[in-house]
């Protein structure tokens, strides 16, 4: 059993996704251990992207992030990390596969609806961002 942490970025939320999204988790055999709804502040996106600091599109990214609210969530199930990322499909929309997430749903590649933790390290960091141990049913 593994934890990830997925947010359902702001251009998901504005283009009414959060139930597509949710369902193709739940379909899939990840199950909900924590979810909340928030609006980041330019600051706390910035905390949250620090691995991207320096790189050309931080701050394009943390504008978006913190341009309106997202939906962040604990998912949990057998390699929940590698099994988001295969539903999400590729960070760039055109090299995603058909019938993943950012295929489907994302305008390009900033925009792309989905975020997942990449590895068990960055996991952890990214569920200790946005929730405490009390906030976790699992
Ligand atoms: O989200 P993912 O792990 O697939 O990609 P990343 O390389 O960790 O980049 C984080 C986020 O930065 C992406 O999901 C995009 O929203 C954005 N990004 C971008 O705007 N331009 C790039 N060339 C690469 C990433
Ligand atoms: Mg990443």
């Amino acid at each position: 059993m593994e934890r990830t942490l997925s947010i359902i970025k702001p251009d998901g939320v504005a283009k009414g996704l959060i139930g597509e999204v949710i369902k193709r988790f739940e379909s899939a055999d990840l199950k909900i251990a924590a979810m909340k709804m928030i609006h980041m502040s330019k600051k706390e996106a910035e905390g949250f992207y620090a691995v991207h600091q320096g790189k050309a599109f931080y701050g394009s990214l943390t504008d978006f992030m913190s341009a309106g609210p997202c939906v962040v969530m604990i998912l949990e199930g057998l390699q929940a990390i590698a099994k988001n990322r295969e539903l999400m499909g590729a960070t760039n929309p055109k090299d995603a596969l058909p019938g993943t997430i950012r295929r489907e749903f994302a305008s390009n590649i900033e925009r792309n609806i989905v975020h997942g933790s990449d590895a068990p390290e960055t996991a952890v960091f990214e569920i200790g961002y946005f929730f405490s141990a009390l906030e976790i049913c699992g």
